[in-house]
């Protein structure tokens, strides 16, 4: 499904909800996330992961994508699990509260107090990343007479053909353990040695953004043939596969559309397959994924300011907002697709590139985009925009950050208040001497 209709006005409507009533109501830039679509977008990996493993297996929605109070609890009333990878992530989620025993706690560099944090409220998994980490969660473990259960992030050592900065299965990664020259395997047998620590599973993430079904195959194979390895060396059953997310989402027309049911179902081939052939129990299969939860729910809309046309060269269209809320151009060259709200289909005539208002040239949100003629005074809407905006949003040049709107059946409930400028300056101290 889609996120968007267009009313009986001719309007742009999201959730039911006429999209200048929107900015009219909560004003401008304004995130607006279509509730239905993201709890039917969640529901979709869940019935295809029941109905590939047998109503076995589980769903991690990735945090990092959108996290908020709010998030979580839908997220814990469609089933799913939580991947955190922060202590940040983790208090939301303690805050939401969201069951723990569904939380997987990632990330490569995690601090001591984020892992006390993680174990005093017992989650349900330690994605443990490198060496030093198992020490620190050993300890913590053993001061707080717990057995904390946890998994380790493996490098797959595929190389993707992502956007180099969402790449991360790789052998030259900061993520994660790698498989051939034995640094999984020494770390793994030194965890089966420590009392405190439930082996429980493995865990790998190619990449984001993928389309290539044939990476996640590869990514499963090489995984599960390490767990025979584990099995047949060191004696023991890796009861559960973490194969990560990072499944694609169409932005514009040029990209592809994943069937993600389809890809599931080919990926539970090949786990069955080599399970078979190994000799080996299929594993309880956790996926996660993110954007393609996220990212097609929400969009963004925005205010246009100045309109400034040089001539054959460019005609640049200004909004209110920009790299602070969607920070993805500037990182990634990201593309993405927009309409004008309230003439949405008419035909588009001109090209223009949509600039944001950060003292910024890279502070562009959309270049060479074909747009119907704009003015100033219309309120553009940026499609796609759920996941990776305002979780990588930021205050740069103290430009407060647009609040979130959740909306379903016309009806428009705030889940992020927007920020003010005593929200800006909240943390600033002019010392007495100064
Ligand atoms: N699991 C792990 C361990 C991950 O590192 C990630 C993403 C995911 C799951 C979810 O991947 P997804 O399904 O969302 O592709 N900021 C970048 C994306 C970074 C993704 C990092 N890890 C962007 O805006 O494109």
């Amino acid at each position: 499904s889609k996120a968007v209709n267009i009313n009986e006005k001719n309007h742009l409507e999201i959730g039911g909800c006429d999209c200048l009533d929107l900015v009219n109501t909560y004003g401008t830039p304004l995130y607006v996330m279509d509730e239905a679509l993201f709890r039917e977008n969640c529901r979709r990996y869940k019935n295809a992961i029941e109905k590939y493993y047998d109503g076995k297996g589980l769903v991690v929605y990735a945090s990092k994508a959108l996290c908020t109070t709010a998030i979580c609890k839908i997220i814990e009333q469609e089933g799913l699990g939580l991947d955190v990878v922060s202590g940040g992530e983790l208090y939301t989620a303690i805050t939401a509260g969201f069951p723990m025993e569904r939380v997987y706690f990632h990330g490569n560099n995690k601090t001591y107090e984020e892992l006390m944090l993680a174990i005093e409220n017992n989650v349900g998994r330690i994605v443990i990343d490198n060496k030093e980490e198992l020490v620190m969660v050993h300890e913590i473990a053993y001061k707080s007479g717990k057995k904390v259960n946890v998994s380790f992030r493996v490098k797959p050592g595929i190389d993707t053909n992502t956007h180099e900065f969402i790449s991360t299965g790789q052998i030259d990664s900061k993520f994660g353990m790698a498989i051939e020259n034995g640094e999984a395997f020494e770390i793994i047998s030194k965890a089966l040695k420590l009392s405190n620590l439930n082996v429980m599973s493995l865990h790998c993430h190619i990449g984001s953004q993928l389309f290539d079904l044939e990476l996640f195959k590869l990514a499963a194979k090489v995984m599960l043939e390490f767990v025979a390895e584990l099995k047949e060396k060191l004696n023991i059953e890796i009861g559960e596969l973490n194969l990560g997310g990072g499944f694609g989402v169409k932005y514009t027309k040029e990209d592809e559309e994943i069937d993600y049911d389809s890809f599931i179902g080919a990926v539970s081939e090949v786990v069955k397959g080599v399970c078979s052939q190994k000799g080996i129990k299929v594993p309880k299969i956790v996926i996660e994924p993110g954007r393609s939860i996220a990212a097609p729910a929400g969009i963004t809309l925005y205010r246009v300011g100045s309109v400034k046309e040089i001539k054959n060269v460019r005609k640049y269209v200004a909004v209110d907002g920009g790299m602070t809320d969607n920070p993805r151009y500037a990182m990634y060259q990201a593309k993405y697709d927009a309409v004008i709200v309230d003439r949405p289909d008419a035909p588009r005539t001109e090209k223009v590139t949509i600039a944001g208002k950060c003292c910024e040239s890279g502070d562009i949100l959309i270049k060479d985009i074909m747009l119907p003629e704009v003015k100033s005074g219309d309120v553009l809407a940026v499609f796609t925009t759920g996941a990776y905006n305002y979780s990588m949003s930021s205050n740069y040049n103290r430009i407060p950050r647009p609040p979130i709107v959740l909306v379903k059946d016309a009806k428009a409930r705030i889940i992020v208040k927007r920020e003010d400028y005593g929200d800006v300056i909240r943390n600033d101290i002019i010392p007495e001497d100064l």
